[in-house]
């Protein structure tokens, strides 16, 4: 039988991806791999939903790239590729998009988040649409699960309903997708305030963790998050979510359960707890950050394996469009 098909995206909207994109998403992209028909993309044209610079931009697609091969992405067991370079994705985002309800897609809360932010008149129409082409992206390849972090939960149900909607039309044509969400990472908060997720647009510079951060610094971030009144190392969402956020990103790196931590640092404090925990994370990411500087170091083979990439996927979005383009009455071009 052949094997199951999982698509994800990640916006080249930073200068590094951070912990919480690599704990919630790209490390079960890896996983993934191994035992799925893998296609994993680098989205430019959802980071330009709110104004990039172009040479930023070019810059941080290389970075987002070159990230993912250094997380352990191989190019010879799934796709990485970028977004723009396989036209159909803005071709079925078109389409998609006059299948949506102008109330459906208002009541995305991404949307209303992100708009909030940069003043409601300021935000673009693409940044309302932003979810359908993000729809887009996961039906043209036949997706059955889609690993992602819980803040885009809503975003792929979206992605169901269009889809079921499109069949129900016009006939089967689209496999409905679902989430792939690992729950203990599903969700990495912010070290200074643990009521927010960590993300690059939201946390301070303190709060956040970047994959190909100098260690100095990751040890002086994590000594400095945020703990909770008393001194015990103690998983409890309520009373103790920084504590809880670090005993989720200590279990997650290391393989160790929360009632092993638990138990190591009974008696230690807080201090012990963070001063290990900084060890952990320098040394998972450690080797990311140096693959990744020598998928940097030559960018003419960066873009070679993005080419490869996009050759890939444009055989599947290619044969996907020529059925939706059939099924909704599109003359075929002779
Ligand atoms: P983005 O950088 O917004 O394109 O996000 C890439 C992936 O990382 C998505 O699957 C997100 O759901 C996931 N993600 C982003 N922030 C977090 C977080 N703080 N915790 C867990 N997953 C996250
Ligand atoms: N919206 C996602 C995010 O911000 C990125 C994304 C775009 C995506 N297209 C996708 C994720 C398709 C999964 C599948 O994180």
């Amino acid at each position: 039988m052949a094997r199951p098909r999982v698509l994800s995206g990640i916006q080249p909207t930073a200068d590094s991806i951070h912990l919480g994109n690599y704990l919630g998403a790209v490390r079960q992209w890896v996983t993934l791999q191994e035992t799925h028909d893998a296609f994993y993309c680098v989205v430019d044209l959802h980071a330009i939903t709110v104004p990039q610079d172009p040479a930023l931009l070019r810059r941080r697609s290389r970075v987002a790239a070159a990230q993912l091969f250094g997380a352990g992405l191989d190019p010879d067991r799934c796709t990485v590729f970028v977004q723009s370079h396989v036209p159909e994705h803005a071709e079925l985002g078109w389409i998609l998009s006059c299948l949506t309800g102008f109330g459906e897609a208002s009541r995305m809360t991404q949307f209303k988040d992100k708009s909030q932010k940069s003043g409601s008149d300021q935000a673009s129409v693409g940044l309302f649409t932003y979810p359908i082409l993000q729809a887009a992206d996961i039906l043209l390849y036949q997706t059955d699960q889609v690993p992602i972090g819980e803040d885009q939960r809503q975003h792929l149900e979206l992605t169901r309903d269009l889809a079921q909607r499109f069949n129900h039309r016009y006939g089967q044509t689209f496999v409905i997708p679902g989430p792939y969400i690992v729950k203990d990472v599903a969700k990495i908060t912010d070290l200074q305030d643990p009521s927010i997720k960590m993300s690059k647009s939201a946390s301070s510079p303190q709060g956040i963790i970047d994959v190909l951060e100098d260690p100095a610094l990751i040890r002086k971030k994590i000594a400095r998050a945020v703990t909770d009144l008393g001194s015990e190392v103690r998983f409890d969402e309520a009373d103790k979510p920084g504590v809880t956020n670090l005993l989720r990103i200590y279990g997650a790196l290391s393989g160790m359960s929360v009632t092993e931590l638990e138990g190591r640092y009974a008696n230690s404090g807080y201090g012990a707890f963070k001063k290990d925990l900084a060890e952990v994370v320098v040394d998972a990411l450690a080797p990311i950050r140096e693959r990744t500087e020598k998928m940097l170091a030559d960018e003419a083979e960066l873009d070679r394996l993005l080419g490869e990439g996009a050759a890939r996927a444009g055989v599947v979005a290619r044969e996907t469009m020529r059925l939706v383009r059939d099924r909704m009455g599109f003359l075929a071009a002779r």
